[in-house]
């Protein structure tokens, strides 16, 4: 098997001539021995490239980032330096965002079962708009408007009723989800109806959001086509077209560029009247590619006719990708980077369950040690804010890194941490 292909790690990785790797000027082996393992890498140039890409392709203010996707402090006032509006889905992700300094007027919220404190918080705030979810919803903002908090801009989230080519559980665009006002059975319609007529709310425009890790352009176009021909004669003058654009995880997978993303939406919008504002709600494209998690190695086990397991000191944790969704990932020793990885091994965390896989069957570089270092590459998104503290495994530290130096951006967890909820 070949040496990990560049193209999977952040942009600005480079590899010196023994084959150890750096990324953002700063050697991965000295933030490990530095920060520990495992760590969250991220390339902060990487990172802003991304943003400029997608303000680039889909104009200024036009596009969301969601940040359900990776959310700390750091990253949202990056997010917002480089002028991404931020979707939260909670008022947790909305805390985090207000905290760090990004203005109200610049986030958006979501959620299929906000609460009326959330709610609360978002029309007391003052959101750029709430995206409404359900009937429910519409009534539990009537109520806050009744007593006194003024009436939000609102759009209403369409569920299109399509099928989308990605994993069941994060596919969000058919007709049975728990998301949205379905447009096949005319709730779409009477939710329209409903809140043009009502004072507590400004409508402004609609919503979709298809699914998470689409690749197939095709789904894109197809949902934005029904999209655009329920929206042109409502007459609102804003739409919102969703995240979900894939990525490569592996060297067998291809994505489409941001670039092509935004020529498939202009296809797809051409029909829309001027002046009409569209905004694109992309998570994992903006910074799935920018990290890397730096494991170490601390059991190698060989079984003689069957396989041999790599134990590092993370796993499910950190990434529980592989186990929710069967997600494919690719491991690499950041100080062999070049080496043909002609071994096979099972990839596998720290964590009481033989589920407990990061990857089933990774070609790795012969001769895997204790000690050695291993990293994942794409682990950008979805990765930190699913983690959890199962076996209370303390969550691991993120760092930054840009122009030669590494810096800290969310501390490891330490084992008071783990106490610190405990009454
Ligand atoms: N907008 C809305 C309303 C969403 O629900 C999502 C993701 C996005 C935008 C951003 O989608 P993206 O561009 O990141 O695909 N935990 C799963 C992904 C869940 C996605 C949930 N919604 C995973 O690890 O694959």
């Amino acid at each position: 098997m070949n040496a990990i292909e560049m193209r999977l790690l952040p942009r600005t990785a480079s590899v010196n001539a023994d084959g150890a790797l750096s990324i953002g000027g700063v050697a991965v082996a000295e933030i490990a021995a530095q920060f520990g393992t495992p760590t969250f890498i991220y390339d902060e140039q990487h990172l802003r490239e991304t943003c400029r890409e997608a303000v680039a392709a889909f104009g200024e203010d036009r596009v969301i980032y969601a940040t359900k996707a990776f959310i700390n402090t750091a990253v949202v006032q990056l997010m917002n330096e480089e002028g991404l509006l931020l979707d939260v889905a909670t008022g947790g992700e909305l805390f985090v965002a207000l905290n760090a300094g990004v203005p109200a007027s610049r986030c958006v919220m979501h959620g299929n079962n906000k609460s009326e404190d959330e709610l609360r918080t978002a029309m007391t705030a003052g959101l750029r708009h709430i995206v409404i979810d359900s009937f429910d919803e519409i009534e539990r903002i009537e109520r806050l408007h009744a007593e006194g908090l003024p009436a939000p801009r609102v759009q209403l989230r369409i569920t299109p009723g399509l099928h989308v080519e990605t994993h069941a559980y994060v596919s969000t665009g058919q007709d049975d989800s728990k998301f949205g006002f379905n447009l096949n059975n005319g709730d779409a319609h009477r939710a329209v109806e409903r809140a043009r007529s009502s004072q507590a709310m400004d409508l402004v425009g609609i919503h979709c959001h298809i699914g998470s890790n689409v690749v197939t352009v095709a789904n894109f176009e197809d949902a934005w086509r029904v999209m655009v021909e329920l929206f042109v004669p409502l007459s609102l003058p804003e739409i919102t077209l969703g995240g979900g654009l894939g990525v490569a995880y592996t060297a067998d997978d291809t994505a489409p560029t941001m670039q092509q993303w935004a020529d498939v939406l202009k296809r797809a919008t051409s029909a829309l009247p001027e002046g009409i504002a569209v905004y694109v709600e992309p998570g994992r494209s903006i910074v799935a590619s920018a990290a890397i998690t730096v494991y170490s190695v601390g059991t190698v086990k060989p079984i003689d006719g069957i396989r041999t397991y790599v134990s590092v000191d993370g796993g499910m944790s950190d990434n529980p990708r592989p186990m929710m969704y069967g997600s494919v990932y690719e491991a690499f020793d950041p100080l062999r980077v070049i080496a043909p990885r002609s071994a096979k091994a099972r990839i596998v965390g720290k964590h009481c369950e033989s589920g407990d896989i990061l990857i089933l069957d990774a070609p790795i570089a012969e001769g895997v040690q204790v000690g050695d270092l291993l990293a994942t590459p794409v682990t950008g998104a979805y990765g930190y804010t699913m983690a959890s503290n199962y076996n209370k495994v303390p969550r691991p530290a993120i760092v930054f890194v840009a122009n030669g130096v590494a810096r800290l951006v969310t501390r490891r967890e330490t084992l008071e941490d783990l106490i610190r909820l405990d009454v």
